[in-house]
């Protein structure tokens, strides 16, 4: 009988588009570019990842196809027969990325980081994370069982009472973990004091740098890198989905615990390798990325134009430092409106709504590429302001 089943699907998607949280999937094309198609209209692309542009990159698309020539599937779990040469290369060539001692590759990001520190953490144990950590990190904890201590964003303050707590009931392994550049806020943590924080209190440190991968560091290794502290960060968690264009993801760190990755981690063992396709097309993002100066300096350039411009209007963008801006309005109708202003003007900027951020800071959640076109970036600053002024924002 599903006539139960039904009646609950049917209820919550009633629910859901009451309170302003239905939720669509868009057919569009062109998605690697910044101008793509929906619906047959071109629209500016302000809802990708793609910050370096490189997705659409003519050299990476070649390199997938020569790859493509080892054969179209990763054809089994890489503890079976699926680890292919050219996996363990790109290991020697992140590791050294990174300065890491190993660097261990999975299917993508959200898979890294519920195995990742499912495997690391167990009840015995502490985990401290930043309260808008990305819904992987969550996950992993969750299935974890650890004891869960979530911090205010960016509240070092917090972070600290809670190291305490920790250690005043006797919980030896402790394990910091953040976001570098956040998802939907496109803040940065403060990692030199977290750094601080983790060698006060003895904890092991993990970071997430999905989204500044790419963007940030002299060969775009990310903010660690940047801030010149990735040799006290403990596991360097990285996307091939963002900045490098690709898929997949990877963590670095110190030889035994890759290993210990390799013997426990669920979503490494029971899962088929990536295809030699996907692994062709990383590793010559990974060189376009080491070699992306030009494209990262565009990025910057634009982000903090598109920063100034919408922060003097008197829009609310947080605290955005990056390439990722959003503008905070608050309610889901309003924010639901406005995005479907910004597609009537030609412009694809998706609404973030609960759960994806806490409830009352719904936003318009803008990323920015590298090739995005000036003249575009002009046009999308101007319709924002006059939305922001018909929905009586600013
Ligand atoms: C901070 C962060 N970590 C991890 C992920 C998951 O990465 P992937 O898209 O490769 O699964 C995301 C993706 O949205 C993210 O924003």
């Amino acid at each position: 009988m599903t006539k139960y089943w039904n009646e609950m699907i049917q209820h919550r998607l009633q629910s859901f588009a009451e309170a302003g949280l239905k939720r669509e999937l868009r057919p569009v094309r062109q998605v690697c570019q910044p101008v793509l198609v929906y619906q047959g209209k071109q629209l500016l692309n302000f809802s990708s990842n793609n910050y370096l542009g490189l997705a659409g990159h003519p050299e990476i698309i070649a390199a997938e196809k020569e790859a493509a020539e080892r054969g179209a599937g990763g054809v089994a779990s890489r503890l079976i027969i699926g680890h292919d040469e050219a996996i363990e290369e790109l290991e020697y060539e992140l590791a050294r990325f990174q300065d890491k001692e190993a660097a261990l590759v999975f299917a993508n990001g959200y898979m890294a980081n519920v195995g990742i520190l499912s495997a690391f953490l167990g009840r015995h144990d502490a985990v401290f994370s930043d309260r808008l950590n990305h819904a992987s990190i969550v996950d992993g904890i969750r299935l974890s069982g650890a004891v869960h201590y979530r911090y205010h964003h960016g509240d070092l303050n917090h972070l600290e009472l809670q190291l305490k707590k920790a250690e005043q009931k006797g919980i030896k392994r402790r394990l910091i973990v953040t976001d570098s550049v956040f998802s939907m806020d496109g803040d940065v943590a403060p990692l030199k004091e977290i750094i601080f924080l983790k060698e006060k209190y003895g904890a092991a440190l993990m970071i997430d740098e999905a989204h500044a991968g790419g963007v940030f560091g002299e060969e775009g290794q990310g903010m660690a890198h940047q801030l010149g502290i990735h040799g006290q960060v403990d596991l360097h968690m990285g996307t091939f989905s963002k900045a490098f264009g690709v898929y997949g993801a990877y963590i670095a760190g110190k030889k035994e615990w890759i290993q210990y990755l390799v013997h426990t981690c669920r979503s490494l063992i029971y899962t088929t390798a990536l295809p030699p396709t996907v692994v062709g097309g990383i590793r010559k993002a990974l060189k376009l990325v080491q070699n992306g100066n030009e494209l990262r300096q565009m990025l910057a350039e634009k982000s903090q134009y598109v920063r100034r411009e919408l922060r003097e209007a008197g829009l609310d963008i947080g605290s955005s430092s990056t390439q990722i801006i959003p503008i905070v309005l608050g309610d889901e109708r309003t924010t639901l409106a406005f995005s479907e202003k910004l597609l009537a003007c030609g412009i694809l900027s998706v609404a973030i709504r609960p759960p994806t951020v806490p409830k009352g800071s719904a936003r318009i959640r803008l990323s920015i590429m590298a090739n995005h076109e000036w003249d575009d970036l002009r046009k999308a600053v101007h319709v924002i302001k006059e939305i922001a002024k018909e929905l009586e924002v600013i």
